[in-house]
């Protein structure tokens, strides 16, 4: 059986396309992208989803309480027997109900080193506070903001001269290299946690 992806975004969606090449592409064996779910409706996203063939459902989350919100996120993921989420520039903190739910089978991807430079903005952080090199991170979701154990990681160079916009780019090439990374790992059972250290295991 095929396992099944769910990617959650709120807005360009870059890391849902690289993720959506690398299934089609067999990048990502024995997989297949269920569903991508919006919480915001003029996601850009949400129409590359749609001109892929793939079924993009918008559940705004304006104004909703959190556990009330991701109660009805869980609800359709469970209808479709989701294996794996992944969020991609999904601007929400997760409720403890959901991580439950999918307990080390959520992963997020952050522009920097975790732990260095959670929260938003992290490229411009990490300009500001003049590191020399930065670069993205893919881990497990847990109940607290950018923290949970981290699968991969990648760095790049800070130049003296980058803008937030030349650093961001740097980066991204990398993080829709390593999400596919990530999720074979995950996808091949082949891990376990220490702790917080991820472990890979034959
Ligand atoms: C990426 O930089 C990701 O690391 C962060 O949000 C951004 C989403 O970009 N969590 P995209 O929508 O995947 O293009």
């Amino acid at each position: 059986m095929k396992k099944r992806i769910a990617v959650l975004l709120s807005g360009r969606g870059s890391n849902f396309e690289a993720i959506a090449d690398s299934v089609a592409a067999g990048r990502i064996p024995n997989a297949e992208l269920a569903v991508l779910i919006s919480n915001r409706e003029n996601a850009p996203g949400i129409d590359k989803a749609r001109q892929r063939g793939l079924k993009a459902v918008v559940i705004p989350s304006k104004g909703r309480q959190r556990e009330d919100y991701d109660r009805e996120v869980v609800g359709l993921l469970q209808a479709k027997k989701i294996d794996l989420v992944c969020l991609a520039g999904f601007m929400r903190l997760l409720s403890p109900y959901f991580v439950d739910q999918f307990r080390n089978r959520i992963l997020n991807i952050h522009p920097a080193l975790l732990p260095s430079f959670p929260g938003l903005e992290a490229q411009k952080q990490a300009l500001e506070w003049g590191v020399k090199v930065s670069g993205c991170s893919v881990h497990f979701v847990d109940e607290n903001l950018d923290a949970g154990p981290i699968l991969v990681q990648a760095v790049v160079p800070v130049y003296d001269n980058d803008t937030e916009e030349a650093l961001s780019a740097r980066i991204l090439r990398e993080e829709h290299r390593i999400y596919t990374e990530a999720i074979n790992i995950v996808l091949s059972g082949q891990w376990r946690l220490q702790g917080r250290r991820v472990l890979r295991t034959e």
